[in-house]
């Protein structure tokens, strides 16, 4: 697991679309495009896992405050349920601790009842719901379902 770099740019969106195409019954077009990744580097860092020939996951970190966001958790799609999504997760939560970061926050979309017990299984709980933020791209009605984790004993928030 390391630091994603800009020459890492075009492996982090081609398989988060891979990934993301199981969102394609529910919402139209591809997740993200080299443009927006390289807008995210700059505003906030991309973890990623390198395999052999490319990129096996990748994982978005925004600071948010004592908050941190962690957006387009990818696992290419021949790389799935062998616990890199759980590592990529735990790798975040370490580097946002490291810099001081108290929760760790995250969006599912409400179609994707699956993920629940994902995150509920990682230590994260459902606190709020929110409009989904691009609407003209709806397949099926879909909100967010906004979940969090504190990074840090209670004591200490
Ligand atoms: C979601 C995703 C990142 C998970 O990655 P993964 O590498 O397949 O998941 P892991 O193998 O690390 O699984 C982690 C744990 O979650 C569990 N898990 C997986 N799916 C689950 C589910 N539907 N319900 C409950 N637990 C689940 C696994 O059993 C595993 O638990 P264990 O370690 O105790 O056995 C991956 O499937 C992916 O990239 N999906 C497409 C993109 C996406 O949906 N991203 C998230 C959007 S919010």
């Amino acid at each position: 697991m390391r630091r994603a770099i800009a020459s890492d740019i075009p492996e982090i969106v081609r398989i988060t679309n891979l990934a993301y195409a199981v969102e394609a019954f529910c919402i139209r077009g591809e997740r993200t495009r080299p443009k927006e990744v390289a807008h995210l580097m700059e505003v906030g860092m991309f973890l990623v896992e390198p395999g052999g020939s490319g990129l096996m996951g990748s994982v978005f970190l925004r600071r948010e405050g004592t908050r941190w966001y962690l957006g387009l958790l990818s696992v290419a799609p021949d790389c799935q349920g062998r616990g890199l999504g759980r590592r990529l997760v735990g790798a975040a939560e370490e580097a946002c601790r490291a810099e001081g970061g108290k929760f760790l926050d995250l969006t599912v979309v409400s179609q994707r009842k699956e993920l629940f017990g994902f995150y509920e299984g990682l230590g994260f709980h459902a606190c709020d719901v929110l409009p989904f933020r691009e609407p003209e791209k709806l397949i099926l009605p879909c909100h967010l379902v906004k979940y969090t984790k504190a990074l840090v004993p209670a004591e200490d928030l």
